[in-house]
């Protein structure tokens, strides 16, 4: 599935998933987007948990700044974010119903500390209502370091490169 323009859509708290992005954009050279809260999550790592299940809870979807996009101008977004709670980080629930994805392919990629995807795909699939939703590429912290081989065979499979 070679397409033609690819955008690369970021959530990176602590720089693991941007070091993934990066690895990515060696293969595929995107335009890379950041998605960043208008209230920054707490850097400490409890306090960002804490303001997570805040939101989790409360069915929060916070708000972000606010970037020029149409999506509908991409074939494939790649979408990386950290897995938070087994589930997408909140802020990402919210870029995904606030943009129109219908008709979009989503290659999802996210980093986690080992355990795994959760429901976070799920989510993508419920929060971008209409996109094409491919196969994930996940990664533990442990992985990063040495994630290229996985990465290339990842795109090789959606015949991305
Ligand atoms: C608020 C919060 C919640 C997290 N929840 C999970 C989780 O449910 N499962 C997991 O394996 N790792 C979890 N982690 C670890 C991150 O997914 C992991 O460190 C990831 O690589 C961070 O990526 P980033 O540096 O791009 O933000 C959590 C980290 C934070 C800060």
């Amino acid at each position: 599935m070679k397409t033609d323009k690819n955008l690369i859509i970021l959530f990176s708290h602590s720089g693991n998933t941007e070091k993934i992005a990066e690895m990515v954009n060696e293969y595929i050279a995107a335009e890379v987007v950041n998605i960043e809260a208008v209230v920054p999550y707490p850097k400490g790592f409890q306090a960002a948990i804490e303001e997570m299940s805040r939101q989790n809870k409360g069915k929060v979807l916070p708000d972000f700044k606010k970037v020029k996009l149409d999506i509908q101008s991409y074939d494939t977004v790649f979408l990386g974010y950290p897995v938070w709670d087994s589930r997408l980080p909140p802020v990402v629930r919210s870029f995904l119903r606030e943009n129109d994805f219908r008709g979009i392919t989503i290659a999802p990629f996210n980093t986690h500390k080992g355990y795994g995807t959760g429901k976070s795909v799920n989510e993508i699939r419920e929060f971008a209502e209409g996109a094409k939703v491919l196969e994930v590429l996940s990664i533990s912290e442990g992985e990063i370091a040495s994630a290229l081989p996985k990465i290339k065979v990842w795109l090789e499979e959606s015949e991305f490169i």
